[in-house]
């Protein structure tokens, strides 16, 4: 799959507003695009040391304020299978490529491994940022290669999977925002593996579409049509998914708040001394869902998603937020920590 796109351009003073989920108005001094990944350093040029900030569909970032300078957006959108073999095949999809479509396009090649991982919102060069993950899944597994642009060393660098240090919604990227351009990623995925059906509500819903033995492709459609039915459509209310990350707390931490609170929801941690807890519960039980004040609120359809329901600023969406993590703090005691980042703004 190849399309052509100008091998850069920089356009002064862009509005931001269609590149955030979120929908909130914000604009950038210089907006950077480029196509051509190759093309990167000498489209970097003419930027020097200025502050930048990458975004992909901006489905992950909440800007508080406008970015300090050059805001660049890949639209590099090649897909490539680099080897076919019995079992398993590399592909190398450029940053700009839609997560949705790289997962659809690769179960049409007969590939699987990212069906629980269809519909996520944002492009491939985002994914390993924080490693995203929905269903039993994340998409670290699947990765063997991140390509990028290093600014800190000006030059190249290929970093295998364990350089990339993924953690649940972590990753070495996110440790150094803003040094590692992603400009493509190269997958492993294998014909056939073991499909992933022990997330709560994927039987159910295999059950529900009469699916007795699934495909990987039969799992995406699962996996589509429960997330269709939980989260609210950023194209009809603004929002960035999770805005708060599941907090993974010391087991006997979670031991103690499960004596008051048995029906709290608690998952695998980060190790056997840990366990995650869900914050779309805590949120719940706090009274939030479905909570606005102006135009800031708590999604009627998961606790766990900020909306905007119409002109909210990014200031006005973070103070909210700081509000709903307060109050579950209060009553739980337990600290919650954004997941987007926050352009503009420290938590
Ligand atoms: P952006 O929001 O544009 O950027 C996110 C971060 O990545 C920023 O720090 C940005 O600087 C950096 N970045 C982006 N591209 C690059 C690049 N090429 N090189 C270097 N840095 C880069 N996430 C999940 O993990 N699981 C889910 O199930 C999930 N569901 C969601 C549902 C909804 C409705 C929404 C709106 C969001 C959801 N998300 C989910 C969050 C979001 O989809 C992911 O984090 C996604 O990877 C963000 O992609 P993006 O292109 O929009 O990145
Ligand atoms: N729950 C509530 N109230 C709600 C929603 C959920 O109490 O309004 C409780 C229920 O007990 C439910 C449990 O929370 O069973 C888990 O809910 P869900 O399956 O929706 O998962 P989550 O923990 O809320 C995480 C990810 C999502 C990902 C889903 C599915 C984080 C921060 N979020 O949500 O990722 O899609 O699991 O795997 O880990 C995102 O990162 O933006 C995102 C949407």
């Amino acid at each position: 799959m190849t399309t052509v796109a100008p091998a850069w351009s920089l356009l002064e003073n862009a509005s931001l507003h269609p590149f955030n989920t979120f929908h909130v108005h914000a604009s950038a001094p210089r907006l950077l695009r480029v196509g051509d990944a190759s093309a990167l350093p000498q489209a970097l040029a003419g930027i020097g040391d200025a502050p930048l900030l990458v975004l992909g569909s901006g489905s992950n970032v909440l800007l508080a304020a406008d970015p300090a300078d050059v805001v660049l957006v890949f639209d590099n959108r090649d897909i490539d299978i680099l080897e076919h073999r019995t079992d398993h095949a590399i592909v190398r999809a450029g940053a700009g490529v839609i997560w949705h479509e790289m997962v659809m396009w690769s179960l049409a090649q007969g590939l699987s491994g990212l069906e629980n991982l269809a519909l996520i919102p944002g492009t491939v060069g985002a994914a390993p940022i924080q490693n995203i993950g929905a269903y039993g899944v994340q998409a670290g597994e699947f990765i063997q290669t991140v390509e990028a642009w290093d600014r800190q060393c000006h030059d190249w660098v290929r970093l295998d999977q364990a350089a990339c240090r993924f953690g649940y919604r972590d990753s070495l990227f996110k440790a150094e925002p803003d040094r590692y351009l992603i400009t493509a990623v190269e997958f492993r995925l294998p014909l056939l593996h073991e499909l992933r059906l022990d997330y709560a509500g994927i039987r159910e819903q295999l059950q529900a579409m009469a699916i007795a033995l699934p495909t990987a492709a039969d799992i995406a459609r699962a996996v589509i049509a429960i997330r269709q039915r939980k989260l609210p459509d950023p194209a009809v209310l603004g929002n960035a998914g999770s805005f708060f990350k599941n907090p993974i707390l010391p087991l006997e931490q979670v031991q103690l708040l499960l004596q008051h609170y048995p029906e709290l929801p608690t998952y695998p941690g980060s190790g056997a001394g840990s366990r995650k807890l869900s914050a779309a519960w805590m949120i719940e039980a706090c009274g939030w869902k479905g909570q606005r004040e102006g135009d800031a609120g708590v999604s009627p359809d998961h606790a766990l998603v900020l909306v905007n329901h119409g002109s909210a600023t990014g200031s006005e969406l973070l103070a909210f937020a700081r509000r709903v993590s307060a109050s579950v703090l209060e009553k739980f005691g337990v600290p919650i920590e954004p997941e987007p980042r926050l352009v503009g703004a420290h938590w």
